[in-house]
């Protein structure tokens, strides 16, 4: 594992949004992970900079990291809403999404996790990290093992996960990709900036590797990168 700080969180976004155009431009037919939130927004930006700059992305898979179960896909706090507004409204690029609708859940899982094997695996997996250390939405307690599946949110997430959302929204289950596409993908990118995401950083980054603490997986997965603004990094020794 390495980790990267970078001053701002616009130089964040930069290094990581080039980062994965070199992937792009190395394989063009890349199999890319992406999350929605507020943490890659930047990325996006930069990416679209690169793409509108010439980098071919039409062979390029795109595939969304996880979803809200019972929110429907059209509400703007829905994460295929926020991945439109930030990136695929403006580009023309595939994206491989979960259908939040199907009929069974755990099928659509099996079918994502089959698409991704299909496709010889992940190349990038750029995730953020929440507050009590969850990575999509694999919160804690989840096994380390475990591919896609169908996640019981924590009342961690129900409650910051409303920051997404125009108005009060039931929050209680999701949609993920696991923690071991995270270990298993060839360049896995966890992504932090600003200042209230300094504590979970310096836990994840001085925890032993544990499942209490989804992103402490990190520690296990050698070619994983943690880019971090200066805010997010405050708290680590200035030496990381
Ligand atoms: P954020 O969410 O990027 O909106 O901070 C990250 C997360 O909870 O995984």
């Amino acid at each position: 594992m390495k980790v990267e700080v970078h001053k701002t969180y616009d130089e964040l976004s930069k290094a990581a949004a080039d980062l994965i155009a070199s992937v792009i431009k190395n394989k063009p037919n890349a199999l890319i992970c992406v999350a929605s939130g507020h943490t890659p927004t930047g990325t996006f930006k930069f990416l679209r900079d690169h793409i509108d700059a010439g980098l071919d992305i039409s062979k390029t898979v795109f595939v969304s990291l996880d979803e809200w179960l019972g929110i429907d896909p059209s509400d703007a706090g829905s994460c295929i809403s926020m991945l439109r507004k930030d990136f695929f409204d403006h580009v023309k690029a595939r994206i491989e999404l979960f259908d939040v609708l199907a009929k069974d859940p755990r099928k659509e899982c099996d079918r994502m996790n089959k698409f991704i094997d299909d496709n010889g695996g992940l190349d990038v997996m750029l995730v953020g990290i929440g507050l009590n250390g969850h990575i999509g939405m694999n919160e804690p307690g989840t096994p380390f093992d475990k591919y896609a599946h169908v996640s019981d949110l924590a009342e961690e997430t129900k409650t910051s996960g409303q920051k997404y959302f125009t108005k009060p929204t039931t929050l209680s289950k999701g949609i993920t990709l696991g923690l071991r596409h995270f270990a298993e993908c060839r360049l896995p990118i966890l992504m932090a900036n600003g200042s209230k995401k300094s504590e979970i950083i310096k836990k994840v980054i001085d925890s032993p590797i544990t499942e209490k603490i989804p992103a402490s997986i990190i520690h296990r997965i050698s070619q994983a990168l943690v880019m971090l603004d200066a805010e997010a990094a405050s708290r680590l020794p200035q030496s990381l």
